[in-house]
């Protein structure tokens, strides 16, 4: 991916960009600590004929996989009022704040609580995986059921307890818990990493399993998971969507 002109060059070209102000709201991974930061920035990004500041950004990743709804809607309330300070701040001093985005998967119910974001970012809940289906488990409304599947074939059925399969450590991005068989045959089993080629999937009691039968697995973390392959089935329209941003971020 080309980066972005810097606001010199835009200058020089007669650009119009539109930029946000990431606002660090706990996570620490970048963005403005402080309302003084914000409206520095601000007045920076006003020196530039070729900025526009659209709004501001403020996303916790820290907060999406809280377990249990309260204790995730109490951290989103305290990382929103930092945000909402940085908003009053900016305001305060001239700057106009359109776009307030953040938010993801674990936090769409909360933020729609608190309605600070005028925009939402969720991106996992297209899929979902282990990782959000435990964390999400007692939330009301169910957040979303998870539709992404590594799709396996069992290659031995030597062993009495298990049954090998042909996706191991190469076929899922493995942080967060271990893959887990699908709703059908195999529902209940449980799937352990056999190395990097190959899964073990304990026997569902009284069902014979063939060789080459399908082991359909849910992932642990579902977007670094997609990052590996080319490709992904749509089953229920039968389609294959080539996926344009494959390891586009290495
Ligand atoms: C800035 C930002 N917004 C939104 C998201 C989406 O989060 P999720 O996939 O958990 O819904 C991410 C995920 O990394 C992110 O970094």
């Amino acid at each position: 991916m080309r980066p972005p002109p810097s606001p010199r060059k835009a200058d020089r070209r007669h650009l119009q960009v539109s930029v946000l102000i990431d606002v660090d709201v706990g996570l620490m991974r970048a963005g403005v600590a402080s309302t003084g930061q914000a409206v520095a920035l601000a007045e920076h990004i006003a020196g530039y004929p070729s900025l526009t500041l659209a709004g501001v950004q403020g996303y916790g990743g820290h907060w999406q996989h809280i377990a249990g709804y309260p204790t995730r809607r109490d951290a989103v309330r305290a990382g929103m009022l930092r945000l909402t300070a940085v908003v009053t701040a900016l305001r305060e001093a001239g700057h106009r704040v359109e776009l307030v985005t953040g938010g993801g998967t674990g936090t769409v119910a909360a933020d729609l609580e608190r309605d600070v974001l005028t925009e939402l970012q969720p991106g996992s809940y297209v899929f979902k995986d282990a990782q959000y289906a435990d964390a999400l488990a007692d939330d009301a409304d169910g957040a979303f059921g998870t539709s992404l599947r590594v799709s396996s074939q069992v290659v031995s059925v030597n062993a009495a307890s298990i049954v090998t399969v042909d996706a191991g450590l190469k076929a899922f991005a493995t942080e967060g818990p271990a893959p887990r068989p699908a709703p059908g045959r195999f529902a209940g089993s449980a799937y352990a990493f056999f190395g990097d080629e190959h899964g073990a999937v304990s026997r569902p009691p009284g069902i014979e399993v063939r060789l080459g039968e399908r082991v359909e697995l849910v992932t642990p973390h579902c977007d670094p998971t997609v990052d590996r392959y080319d490709s992904y089935h749509v089953v229920s329209v039968t389609a294959i969507i080539a996926i344009d941003a494959a390891r586009a971020s290495r």
